[in-house]
């Protein structure tokens, strides 16, 4: 892991390209993605046996590309997710297997490509087993067991305990295993995933859930899965994970395993924010300041279209200014807000919708502002709100930039529908 980043108030530049110039290239708003940290965050996670990349954070299919190219694995959610794992290059067989379907339903097409490509699901819920047993008898799976607690960011990111719809519950392994028995389904994998912007002393927690979770299964078991969760650093506040420390827990409950069971045990990850969260920026400009009452707005050309974590969760992001001329060295407390016809399009607020002010420096219209941090559940939360065109999305990797995709535009929003005689 690297030293602590600081978070300026200014900014010029992504990874050595010039955000004016991109501005001027691309026009405004658009995310960029240095591909530089990803590889950081991939290395730091080494030590694990695999990285299944959880791609819902950022599924564009380069990002995929180049995850893959480190030798990461990737987990998908959907037949949307399997489709791209696949265009980016990933097969579902392997060892660890390319692509793993994680979910707690299938629904049809999920399940068909499922079937027709072998790929090995994670299931989430018993009524998932026999609709895979029906169709492919003789399957190996793993189990996402709900250990009975969890933890996250937020409430809505929480997703273990008896309020979380995931995985299975804790208490329910042994049903499921019979229902497995009646289509000679056997359980090679175990995993849990407890919430999502969680810290180490919750994450720590599940290390002993697992272990009994496994014995209960028994020794059919091969591989453990840590899931997700690993938080990242959003503000100078927040702390850095202890990667080794982590990985140690994990680790140690390996070896407990290895030793009750008499064979290996293989043991991977599933980040998904850990790996992408700072590699990627949302770059806006400045369209109009104005004063409302005590507060003075910037509003962009950027919404919560673009980036819903502020409005969906409260959550910080934090936000620089890059100025088109120089920087006049002063700062104001700044509410900053988006074009969308919804009051609540705010990035600067926090939990439960309530407008927070920020310090800024101090900017004019035109000046481009930047979201930070933006790269995990971003750009693949966005959406086309008050008929929005979605962004682009622009790679930065050795000092170039690629566009990864392109604006969409009015013949995009207006080709999937039609006007009944
Ligand atoms: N594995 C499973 C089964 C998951 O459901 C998730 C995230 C992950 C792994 C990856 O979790 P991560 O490493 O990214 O914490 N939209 C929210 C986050 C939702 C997370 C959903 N599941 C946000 O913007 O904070």
């Amino acid at each position: 892991m690297d030293t602590q980043t600081t978070f300026s108030p200014t900014r010029t530049e992504v990874a050595g390209v010039d955000l004016q110039e991109l501005a001027a290239q691309h026009g405004t708003p658009f995310y960029c993605y240095d591909v530089s940290k990803i590889e950081e965050r991939i290395a730091d996670l080494k030590a694990f046996d695999a990285i299944r990349y959880a791609q819902k954070a950022c599924s564009n299919i380069a990002i995929l590309d180049r995850v893959r190219r480190q030798g990461v694995v990737v987990d998908a959610v959907s037949a949307g997710e399997i489709g791209r794992a696949m265009a980016a290059g990933f097969r579902p067989d392997g060892d660890p297997a390319g692509i793993v379907y994680t979910a707690d339903v299938f629904d049809a097409q999920s399940l068909d490509l499922v079937v027709k490509h072998n790929i090995p699901v994670n299931v989430g819920s018993p009524d998932m087993v026999d609709q895979l047993g029906e169709v492919a008898p003789g399957s190996e799976i793993a189990l996402r067991i709900n250990p009975g607690f969890g933890h996250g960011h937020s409430q809505k990111t929480n997703t273990g305990g008896p309020q979380s719809k995931h995985g299975i519950w804790h208490e329910q392994i042994n049903d499921v295993l019979r229902r497995a028995d009646k289509y000679g389904i056997m359980v090679t994998s175990m995993h849990m995933h407890i919430g999502s912007g969680t810290d180490i002393e919750h994450l720590a927690q599940v290390c002993g859930a697992m272990e009994s979770a496994c014995l209960e299964v028994g020794r059919t078991v091969k591989t453990i899965s840590a899931g997700g969760g690993l938080p990242v650093r959003y503000q100078e506040s927040d702390e850095s994970i202890d990667i080794d420390r982590y990985f140690g827990l994990w680790d140690q409950t390996r070896r407990n395993l290895e030793e009750k069971f008499g064979h290996s045990i293989s043991l991977e990850i599933e980040p998904g924010r850990y790996l992408v969260a700072e590699s990627g920026y949302l770059v806006a400009e400045i369209r109009a300041i104005k004063q409302m009452g005590e507060n003075t707005f910037y509003l962009l050309d950027a919404g919560f279209n673009d980036l819903a974590r502020p409005i969906l969760y409260g959550a910080y992001h934090p936000i620089s200014v890059c100025h088109r001329g120089g920087s006049t060295g002063t700062t104001q407390e700044v509410v900053v807000g988006g074009p969308l016809c919804e009051s609540g399009d705010i990035f600067t607020q926090q939990d439960g919708g309530f407008v927070a002010r920020r310090q800024l420096p101090s900017a004019s219209v035109g000046d481009l502002l930047v979201l930070e941090v933006a790269g995990a559940y971003s750009y693949a939360m966005a959406s086309n709100y008050n008929s929005k065109f979605r962004c682009p999305e622009i790679l930065i990797e050795d000092g170039t930039s690629k566009v990864i995709r392109r604006r969409e535009t009015l013949d995009d929003l207006l080709s999937l529908e039609t006007i009944p005689e």
